[in-house]
């Protein structure tokens, strides 16, 4: 059974995250201003959302990275795949700047912005539209009262499994041990995913092709092991 998302009386899911941080210097916000319309995801009111209408060209494959805080893992993986297009959701604006930044120092043209909560769309991404999504590193909510706000919940999985394409993946990275273990549990007991580990300790390697994202360095400095899994969409 799915937990249903707490929400506003608008509708909207209940957001316990931070909006905005320190104030934007000017050239930040002149991104947010200027570069941020012309990358923003047109998702409409309502209907399916595909991700190749984001993109001037048709590219090889989608992918796409959920809470990408500053952009780092989103916009050195769109550097090494210029082939593919990458949406990246962050309702954060100082962590969007930081991303538009790196975009526009990086000439990069294959990233798309959905600058809000991804669980306003998760759902209408049309259907097997991604070949890989990323969670990395997604607030733990490490008090058991608080769970319910974590992003990784059973019906965010139905929803990620009919939005990624069978033999696709999804790559969930954590430095909680116990944000681990609650993803593992739902994870493995839900029909649509298969966790690919092989041996014991695959899970403390990153997948190959990895970026480093800036949680990830913070976390290795105060000497704690992240945790990497990753699930193949069942066919
Ligand atoms: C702990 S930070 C990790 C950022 C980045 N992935 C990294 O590893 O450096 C978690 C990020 O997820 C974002 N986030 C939390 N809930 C979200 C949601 N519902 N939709 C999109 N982003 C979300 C937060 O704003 C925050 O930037």
């Amino acid at each position: 059974m799915s937990e249903p998302i707490p929400r506003r009386p608008d509708g909207r899911p209940l957001w316990y995250g931070r909006r905005q941080g320190h104030k934007l210097r000017p050239s930040r916000r002149a991104l947010i201003d200027e570069l941020l319309p012309k990358l923003r995801l047109d998702a409409g009111a309502a209907g399916r959302v595909d991700p190749a209408a984001a993109f001037a060209e048709p590219m090889a494959s989608y992918r796409l990275e959920i809470g990408f805080g500053g952009g780092e893992h989103l916009a050195g993986q769109a550097a090494r795949h210029p082939d593919v297009g990458f949406i990246g959701c962050e309702p954060f604006v100082n962590g969007v700047a930081a991303l538009l930044a790196e975009i526009e120092a990086e000439n990069l043209s294959n990233i798309r912005v959905f600058d809000d909560d991804v669980r306003l769309i998760l759902g209408r991404f049309s259907e097997a539209a991604f070949d890989r999504v990323y969670i990395l590193f997604a607030d733990p909510w490490p008090k058991t009262r608080h769970q319910r706000r974590r992003i990784l919940q059973t019906g965010t999985l139905d929803q990620l499994a009919g939005i990624v394409r069978p033999g696709g993946s999804l790559i969930f990275a954590t430095d909680h041990l116990e944000y681990a273990t609650f993803a593992l549990e739902r994870l493995c007991r839900h029909p649509a995913w298969r966790w690919t580990a092989e041996g014991a300790g695959d899970w403390r390697h990153p997948p190959q092709d990895w970026v480093e994202t800036r949680y990830e360095a913070k976390a290795k400095q105060r000497g704690l092991k992240p945790v990497y899994l990753t699930f193949e969409r069942r066919t």
